[in-house]
C-alpha cells in the first residue's frame, strides 16, 4: 500500500538542485472525486551543479501526460519519483498533466476537501501530492494559478497573490485568476474553493499604502471573526514599528478549516487557519483561546518576512522561519500585554510551555538540535525544539547584542537575504556583522553549538561570600548529557542575567572585580567555558543571587538556594519571573521530596504561609498569582528525576494541591469574591488574570468541599457554570466539579453539551475536558474509552482524535499509565487506525512514548511491548516508523 522507503536524508548530504523552475502556470479543474491539474512550467539547468536528469516528485498522483517544449518526451516512474533523462540543456518548457483524489485524501496533506470545500496545505512536502514538482524549497518559482470549479458549490475560488480576473463558464462553472508576483517555494502555495464568507477590512498602513485584509469561513462563523481580524491588524502595525518590515502585498487572506493536521500555515498572502486557532466569542472561546489565536494570527502574519521573503534552503534550516517566527510572536504578545507585569505572565506562560514540552523531548528518544543533521520523515521535526528553543536561540541573540543590535541584525538579514532561501548560519552571521565587537560576534562559531548540539545544558551555580574582602565569588560550572548519537558535548555559550540580593531583600550594586564602578543592580554574565567563576566586590553582605533571570537561557538551573533563600526571592526579587521561579521551587523541593522518599507529601507551615501571602497580597496582581499558586505540570516533574513512576508524582501533586485547598479555604473563598469581573467581557490581560485567579479558587473550594462532603461550593459553582456570561466563566466552573469528581459533574457535563450541539470547536472542549480529569479509581479511563464510542467522536479531525485520546495519552499521566498496561494497549491501537487515516498525526501520537526508558517498573516493559507491537506492523507510515523506531534504538 505505501510505496517508497524509508531513507535517512543527511544535512551534509545537502546538494543543489539540478533545475531551477523559474515560473509554473497551474490549471484545476476541482471536482472531490478526481481533480485535474495540468502544471506548465520555465525550467533551467542549474549549470552550478553536474549534468543529470530531471527528478519530479510526486505522490498518490495519476500522470496523463508530459510535454517538453510541446513535444512527447520519454520518462520512467520510480518510487515517489518522474525522471526525464532527456531534458535539454537549453531552457524549456515542460507541461505536466496529471490527477489526484482530493476526496479520498485523508492525510490532510496536498489539496483536500472538509465540509465540502477544497483546501490545501502544502508544507512541508504536500505540493507532490498535488502534482510533479521540484518539491523543495531552493527552488522559487513565480506562480499563476487558475481555478474552474462549480459555482453553485464552490462560489469562492482562491490562490495565492492578487486576482487577476474571474468569470463564468458553461455547465453552471465559473473561473479566477490569480497571480503572486513573489516568487516562492512550492510549500507555501495554496488555494481554496467552497461555500465562504469573508469579514473584510481595508486598512491604510504608516507607508501610506491601502490593503485588503479579508478572514474567510463557513456561513454562520462569521461573528467569531472578529478577534481575528483585530489580532492580524495589530500584528501589521506591531511589525511595522518594530522591525521596519511592512506588508508587501494589496490583499491579505486568511481562511479557516475544520479539519487541518496544525495549527495554520502561512501560504503567501492565503494563510489556511485550523478553526480552533481563529474562532472566537465570549460565549464559546476562553481567554485562553483569546490569547492563543492572537499569536498565531500574529505568527503566520510574521512569516510573511521571516520565512516567506527569506525562506528555507533546506529543511534541515526548520528553525530559521519557526524559531525565529515564534520569538517574533513572543515578543509581540509581550509588547501587547503592555505593563511590565503582564509581560512577565507572557515569559511565564512561554517558559512553562517550554519546560513541559521541550524539556521531555530533548531528554527522550526523539532528542536533536535545533538543526538536525538528519530525518526521516520532516514532518516529525516539526518540534518544541525547532520552534521553541528555535526561539529562545533568538532571544539569547538579543540578549547578548542588545535590542537595538538584534534590530540591526534583522535589517542586515533582509538587506542581504530577501527573495532568497538561506541557511540559519545565514542569519547568525548577519546578526554578527551588525553587531561587530559584542559579546555575541566575539564567540559565533562556540554560540552556534546551539544549533547543533542536542540536549538541555545544566548549569550549576555556587557562590561564596568572603565578609572580610566583601567580595562575592559565583562559580558557574555547565554540562550537556548525551543524547542519542551525540556522547559528548562541548560548552554552550549561556548568557546569563543576574542580580544580588540582600537577605532582606534590597538590590546590590553589581561591580566585578577589575571593574571601576558598579553597573547597576542587574546584569548579564557571559558563561563559555566548562567552569568560569565570576568575583563581585564591594558587596555589603552575604547576599541571595538571583539567577537566569527572565530564563535568560533554555538550560537547567542548579543554583543550590536554600528555603529561605527562595522565600527572599519570591518576597523581593524586581525579577517577576524568577518570583514566580521561586514558587515553582519552593513546591518542586517538596513534592520531589515526597516521591523520592515514598512517604506521604505533608506541607509545612512556611510553605503554606508563604502561599497564603501570595494569595493576600496587596500589589501582586491577579495573574501573577494564579500562576504561581499553580503547582508545576507533572510533565515538568518527571523530568527531576531519573526514574519516573506516573502514579508516585500523581499523588504527591494530588496531596500537595488538597493540603492547599484545605489550609488556604478561606483565603480561596476571599479571593474568590475579591476577582469578580463586573464590566463587560474583553479577554485582556487585567480581566482574563482576574478571571483565571476565581477559576483557580473555585477549583480549588470544590475541591476541599467534595473531600469534606460539603455541597456549599458544588452548588455556587453549577450555579456560575449555569449562568456565566463566557466561556472562561463557564467552562472553569465545570472544570472545578469534573476535577473534583462532584455529583453535579454529570449534570454539568450532560448540560453543557446539549447547550453546544453541533458548535465543534466547544463538544472538542467537551471531550478534552473529560479526556484529561485527574484519575480517580480508574473512572477517567474507562470514561475516555466509552466516549470513543460517542456518535460525536470521530478519528478522521484532528481537533476531535487530540481532543480525546492525545488528552489521555499526553496530558493525564495517572489516567494513562496503568498498572496493567491498558493505557498502552489502547494508545497502541489508536496509533495504528489513526496510522491508517492520517500518518502525521499518528506519529504524533506516538511521541507520547518517547521517554518510556524512564519510567519505573512495572510501566517500562509494558511501554517497551506496546511500542514493539507498534513497530511490528507491516505497513506503517514513515511517519510512525521513525519514531517507533527511534524509541526502541
Ligand atoms: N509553518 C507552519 C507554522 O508554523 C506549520 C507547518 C507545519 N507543517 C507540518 N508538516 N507539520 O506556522
Ligand atoms: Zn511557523
Amino acid at each position: 500500500m505505501r510505496e517508497g522507503s524509508a531513507t535517512l536524508i543527511r544535512r551534509e548530504d545537502y546538494l543543489a538542485p539540478a533545475f531551477w523552475i523559474r515560473t509554473v502556470d497551474l490549471t484545476f479543474d476541482l471536482e472531490p472525486a478526481k481533480t485535474l491539474v495540468t502544471s506548465k512550467m520555465q525550467i533551467e539547468r542549474n549549470s552550478a551543479v553536474p549534468h543529470g536528469p530531471l527528478r519530479l516528485h510526486g505522490e498518490e498522483l495519476n500522470l496523463l501526460r508530459v510535454l517538453i517544449n510541446g513535444d512527447s518526451v520519454s520518462f520512467r516512474q520510480e518510487g515517489h519519483e518522474l525522471i526525464i533523462e532527456g531534458a535539454p540543456d537549453a531552457d524549456f518548457t515542460l507541461e505536466i498533466r496529471n490527477s489526484c483524489a482530493p476526496e479520498k485524501n485523508t492525510s490532510l496533506s496536498g489539496l483536500y476537501t472538509s465540509g465540502g470545500s477544497f483546501f490545501t496545505q502544502c508544507e512541508a512536502e504536500g505540493f507532490r501530492r498535488i502534482t510533479y514538482f521540484l518539491d523543495r524549497p531552493d527552488v522559487m518559482a513565480v506562480y499563476s494559478v487558475h481555478l474552474r470549479a462549480d459555482k453553485a458549490k464552490y462560489p469562492v475560488l482562491l490562490s495565492n497573490g492578487n486576482l487577476l480576473e474571474a468569470g463564468e463558464l458553461d455547465n453552471g462553472r465559473h473561473f479566477a485568476k490569480w497571480h503572486d508576483p513573489f516568487p516562492k517555494p512550492s510549500y507555501l502555495f495554496a488555494l481554496v474553493a467552497g461555500d465562504l464568507v469573508a469579514r473584510e477590512q481595508r486598512i491604510r498602513t504608516r507607508a501610506g499604502k491601502d490593503h485588503l485584509l479579508q478572514v474567510f469561513v463557513r456561513r454562520g462563523d462569521l461573528e467569531k471573526t472578529e478577534h481575528a481580524m483585530n489580532s492580524l491588524i495589530a500584528s501589521i502595525v506591531w511589525d511595522e514599528a518594530r522591525f521596519k518590515l511592512p506588508l508587501d502585498l494589496e490583499r491579505f487572506m486568511v481562511v479557516g478549516v475544520s479539519d487541518f493536521n496544525m495549527g495554520a500555515m502561512e501560504n503567501k498572502g492565503l494563510n489556511i487557519f485550523n478553526t480552533s486557532a481563529l474562532l472566537a466569542s465570549p460565549a464559546t472561546a476562553t481567554d485562553a483561546d483569546f490569547h492563543r489565536i492572537e499569536s498565531i494570527v500574529a505568527h503566520e502574519y510574521f512569516h510573511n518576512w521571516t520565512g516567506n521573503r527569506v525562506t528555507c534552503r533546506d529543511w534541515f534550516q526548520l528553525s530559521l522561519k519557526e524559531g525565529l517566527t515564534v520569538f517574533r510572536d513572543q515578543e509581540f504578545s509581550m509588547d501587547m500585554a503592555a505593563t511590565p507585569s503582564a509581560r512577565a505572565v507572557c515569559r511565564i506562560q512561554d517558559v512553562r510551555q517550554l519546560r513541559a514540552m521541550q524539556f521531555p523531548e530533548d531528554s527522550g528518544a526523539m532528542a536533536h538540535p535545533v538543526r538536525p543533521d538528519s530525518y526521516v520523515e520532516i514532518n516529525n521535526f516539526y518540534t518544541a525544539t525547532v520552534y521553541d528553543k528555535g526561539s529562545e536561540v533568538v532571544r539569547m541573540y538579543q540578549t547578548l547584542v542588545g535590542r537595538a543590535g538584534f534590530e540591526a541584525g534583522m535589517k542586515l538579514y533582509f538587506e542581504r537575504h530577501d527573495g532568497q532561501a538561506v541557511t540559519c548560519d545565514d542569519f547568525a552571521q548577519a546578526i554578527a556583522d551588525a553587531n561587530p565587537g559584542s559579546a555575541l560576534t566575539t564567540r559565533l562559531d562556540a554560540f552556534k553549538r546551539w544549533y547543533s548540539q542536542a540536549g538541555t545544558p545544566h548549569l550549576q551555580a555556587r557562590g561564596s561570600y568572603d565578609a572580610e574582602a566583601r567580595t562575592y565569588t559565583l562559580t558557574l560550572k555547565q554540562s550537556t548529557p548525551a543524547t542519542p548519537g551525540q556522547a559528548d558535548k562541548l560548552p554552550q555559550v549561556i548568557p546569563v542575567a543576574l542580580g544580588l540580593l540582600t537577605h532582606e531583600g534590597q538590590a546590590l550594586p553589581l561591580q566585578l572585580q577589575g571593574e571601576a564602578a558598579a553597573a547597576g543592580t542587574e546584569r548579564v554574565l557571559v558563561l563559555d567555558q566548562a567552569e568560569q567563576s565570576f568575583v563581585f566586590v564591594e558587596v555589603a553582605s552575604a547576599p541571595v543571587p538571583s539567577l537566569l533571570r527572565g530564563f535568560s537561557a533554555p538550560v537547567v538551573l542548579d543554583d543550590g538556594l536554600s528555603d529561605a533563600e527562595l522565600l527572599t526571592l519570591l518576597k523581593h526579587d524586581s525579577d517577576a519571573f524568577n518570583r514566580w521561579e521561586a514558587s515553582q521551587r519552593l513546591a518542586l523541593n517538596r513534592i520531589l521530596a515526597a516521591v523520592r522518599s515514598g512517604a506521604p507529601l505533608v506541607l509545612d507551615a512556611a510553605y503554606i504561609e508563604a502561599m497564603r501571602a501570595v494569595l493576600r497580597h496587596a500589589e501582586l496582581d491577579a495573574a501573577f498569582k494564579e500562576l504561581a499558586l499553580t503547582l508545576p505540570g507533572e510533565a515538568y516533574i518527571a523530568e527531576q528525576l531519573d526514574v519516573v513512576d506516573p502514579q508516585a508524582i500523581h499523588a504527591a501533586v494530588e496531596a500537595a494541591r488538597l493540603q492547599l485547598a484545605q489550609a488556604l479555604a478561606t483565603d480561596w473563598a476571599e479571593a474568590y469574591e475579591a476577582h469578580q469581573v463586573k464590566a463587560g467581557y474583553a479577554p485582556d490581560p487585567v480581566q482574563s488574570g482576574r478571571r483565571a485567579l476565581a477559576n483557580l479558587a473555585l477549583a480549588m473550594l470544590v475541591l476541599n468541599a467534595t473531600q469534606s462532603g460539603d455541597s456549599v461550593w458544588p452548588g455556587r459553582a453549577y450555579q456560575r457554570f449555569k449562568d456565566a456570561g463566557n466561556m472562561t466563566d463557564r467552562l472553569g466552573a465545570l472544570s472545578a466539579l469534573v476535577a473534583a469528581h462532584a455529583e453535579l459533574a454529570e449534570p454539568a457535563l450532560a448540560r453543557f453539551h446539549a447547550l453546544f450541539k453541533g458548535d465543534e470547536l466547544v463538544i472538542d472542549k467537551w471531550f478534552a475536558l473529560q479526556g484529561r480529569t485527574p484519575e480517580l479509581d480508574g473512572k477517567s479511563f474507562a470514561r475516555v474509552k466509552q466516549l470513543m464510542q460517542h456518535p460525536d467522536f470521530t478519528l478522521k479531525n484532528p481537533n476531535r482524535a487530540r481532543s480525546l485520546i492525545f488528552s489521555l495519552c499526553m496530558f493525564n499521566p495517572a489516567a494513562f499509565h496503568r498498572k496493567d498496561a491498558a493505557g498502552y494497549v489502547f494508545w497502541a491501537e489508536q496509533v495504528l487506525a489513526l496510522d491508517a487515516i492520517n500518518p502525521q498525526i499518528a506519529s504524533r501520537l506516538a511521541r507520547v512514548m518517547d521517554r518510556w526508558t524512564v519510567l519505573a517498573e512495572p510501566y517500562r516493559s509494558a511501554a517497551r511491548e506496546a511500542i514493539a507491537r507498534v513497530a511490528a506492523k507491516a505497513d506503517l507510515s514513515n511517519d510512525v516508523r521513525e519514531i517507533v523506531e527511534r524509541a526502541l534504538a
